[in-house]
């Protein structure tokens, strides 16, 4: 038995109020069609195919590279319309998911479930349905008297007796693809919306004596969809605290849950400690043994092991393994930290690498620089790395001693253990063992009374 699936992603999603599509609103960071994807995966389907229709350039471009297909519906008529669009892509003799792409908190044990019901079944069509005490503004089960399935009914097409009913469709189902497909050519739009529903299909299956049978699963959260930003902050909110579980549970201490706010991809190594009010965002990972936080955000970074980061900004940085960060430290894009920097108060690192041991400890600004190893860079330092037309390097070679309230006019190099004294502008290179000082002499002149 091979298992195709079917995501349909065409909606405009009207109530988000957004330029952006709504499957590519990121839920902890991640667009929510890809949770979708994922979870397919997951379940162990390879052949996907997206259903794209607004803004299917954006959403095709974010998807690229996951071995997808797509399947354009230029007009949205309706669910059961967007699924006709697929049947090229799909072997009649599958079985075939069906699935909505506004559902972030899917899992796939849930997929898992409705696949293996349906096949043991035998059944041609499948769907997940679920009671809610709110059911409003999803389709019903309507079931016969013997309790086998009759039909499901849109909200805007419901009886009020039709409305009192709690089972609601999840959208989701399972399908013997030729038949899902024969039975999409039946469908007819006269409803309240003027729509081709996909949950007609079910009942025409059901007319021409197939098996339908519904599937009532607990599973609340796997279905909720996002139709709106209030939504879309309770998704967000569900999924935080599903990663800060599996974080805790990987060895992670959280010393505040409602405060820590990791997304989706971070990976963070066993007994670091997370302090309050601390975002790690993107693509993060963190190694074992380090303490982040309070205060904190990072994202897109790489730290190593025994990190400590406090009160701190630091975005698409590399941080080596015992390297000491703030508190109110600024590491942007391209600073490359080996092992055991320090680097202290009010200091901003841009595109440089810094040395082994290296220590900048305060009130500096470094950027474009080659820092070695075992270098003291003193509180006040400014690397003066931009003349107004271009950027230029600074090289501090290993062993330097940079005085407090050292200019360092790049191009610049300074030699090898060599100092310059406080408060100098240098402009010229240093050569090794050297000490270098710019300064006019101290006057003292009377003071008048
Ligand atoms: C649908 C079901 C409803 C179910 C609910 C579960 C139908 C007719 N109704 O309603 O019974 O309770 O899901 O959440 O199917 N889409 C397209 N093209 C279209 C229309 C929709 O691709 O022409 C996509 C949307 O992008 C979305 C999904 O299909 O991802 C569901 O569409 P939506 O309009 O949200 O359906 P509901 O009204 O929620
Ligand atoms: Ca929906």
């Amino acid at each position: 038995m091979n298992c195709s699936a079917v995501i349909l992603a065409a909606g405009k999603g009207v109530r988000m109020r957004s330029e952006l599509p709504k499957v590519l609103h990121r839920v902890a960071g991640k667009p929510i069609v890809l949770y979708i994807v994922e979870a397919v995966k997951a379940a162990g389907i390879e052949q996907i195919t997206l259903v794209v229709g607004h803004g299917r350039e954006q959403v095709e471009k974010t998807l690229s590279g996951l071995h997808l297909e797509f399947a354009v519906q230029a007009e949205q008529l309706g669910t059961g319309h967007a699924l006709m669009q697929a049947e090229n892509h799909i072997d009649p003799a599958d079985t075939l998911l069906v699935l909505a792409g506004d559902t972030p908190l899917l899992r796939q044990e849930i997929l898992t479930q409705i696949i293996d019901f349906h096949v043991r079944e035998q059944a041609a069509a499948t769907v997940l349905t679920c009671e809610f005490a709110h059911p409003h503004g999803y389709g019903r089960v309507i079931r016969e008297s013997d309790g086998s399935f009759a039909r499901i009914v849109e909200q805007k097409d419901a009886s009020p007796q039709e409305q009192l009913v709690k089972e609601i469709n999840s959208g989701i189902y399972c399908f013997q693809a030729g038949e899902a497909f024969a039975a999409l050519k039946g469908l007819k739009a006269g409803n309240a919306q003027g729509e081709y529903y996909l949950t007609d299909v079910l009942e025409i299956l059901k007319r021409d004596g197939k098996k339908v049978l519904p599937l009532l699963l607990e599973a609340e959260e796997d279905i909720y969809g996002i139709n709106d930003r209030v939504q879309l902050a309770y998704a967000e909110k569900i999924m935080r605290q599903r990663k800060n579980r599996s974080l805790m549970q990987g060895g992670v201490t959280l010393i505040d849950p409602d405060s820590t706010f990791v997304d989706n991809e971070v990976e963070i190594g066993p007994d670091t400690i997370i302090l309050p009010n601390t975002m790690i965002e993107g693509r993060t990972v963190i190694g074992s043994g380090c303490q982040i936080g309070p205060n904190t955000r990072i994202n897109d970074s790489r730290l190593g092991n025994d990190v400590i980061v406090e009160s701190s900004r630091i975005k698409e940085a590399v941080v080596g393994d015992k390297c000491s960060i703030g508190p109110f430290a600024y590491l942007r894009p391209e600073a490359d930290l080996a092992a055991g920097v320090k680097v202290g108060d009010f200091v901003e690192i841009k595109k440089s690498q810094i040395g082994e041991g290296s220590k900048i400890p305060h009130l500096s600004y470094v950027g474009d620089a080659v820092i070695g190893k075992a270098v003291n860079v003193g509180a006040g330092t400014i690397t003066c790395n931009y003349d107004g037309k271009k950027k230029s390097p600074t090289i501090l070679e290993d062993g330097v001693f940079i005085g407090s309230n050292t200019n360092l006019v790049a191009p610049v190099t300074i030699g090898r253990n060599s100092i310059t004294g406080a408060g100098s502008t240098i402009s010229r290179d240093v050569p090794p063992d050297t000490l270098a000082v710019e300064r006019a002499d101290q006057k003292h002149l009377k003071r008048r009374k």
